[in-house]
């Protein structure tokens, strides 16, 4: 089985994928155990497993495991610095933007990625961001405050 090594989380490791289509989500969620990452619709259209590589937001669910080779791949469970929420996760509890959480770690993960390339993204930056990814409980109101509550306290707003 073909050994594929990369960084998750600022920790190197090595997976094995077997052979034909492994995405980067079965890769995350199978054999590394990081099922923070959500699967949801499987072809690039509801955001819900989105992670950072090399600093870019993408839907793990369309990327194949082996494009990660040598790759940096931040997830949900790399945010937090020990009991520490990331400003991102506290404004989500904080605005109400989470309630049966499916899709937050998709979209901390997008915003995430938006705020550390562009700190002041304005707010139809982060609109046009966040227009990618699927909600079916908050009815997105929270979530856009939530982002906005984090960039003022990420100190870049
Ligand atoms: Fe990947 Fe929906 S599960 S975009
Ligand atoms: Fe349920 Fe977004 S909180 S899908």
């Amino acid at each position: 089985m073909p050994l594929i090594k990369l960084t998750v989380n600022n920790i190197p490791c090595t997976a094995a994928v077997e052979e034909g289509r492994v995405t980067l989500l079965e890769l995350l969620r199978d054999s590394l155990g990081l099922t923070g990452t959500k699967y949801g619709c499987g072809v690039g259209q509801c955001g819900a497993c989105t992670v950072v590589m090399n600093g870019e937001a993408l839907t793990s669910c369309t990327v194949p495991a082996r494009k990660a080779e040598g790759a940096e791949i931040l997830t949900i469970e790399g945010l937090a610095s020990g009991y520490l929420l990331h400003p991102l996760q506290q404004a989500f509890l904080d605005a109400g933007a989470v309630q049966c959480g499916f899709c937050t770690p998709g979209l901390i993960m997008r915003s995430y990625a938006l705020l550390t390339a562009k700190p002041k993204a304005t707010e139809a930056q982060i609109i046009a961001a966040l227009d990618k990814h699927i909600c079916r409980c908050t009815g997105y109101e929270s979530i856009l405050k939530a982002v906005l509550q984090a960039q003022k306290a990420m100190g870049s707003a």
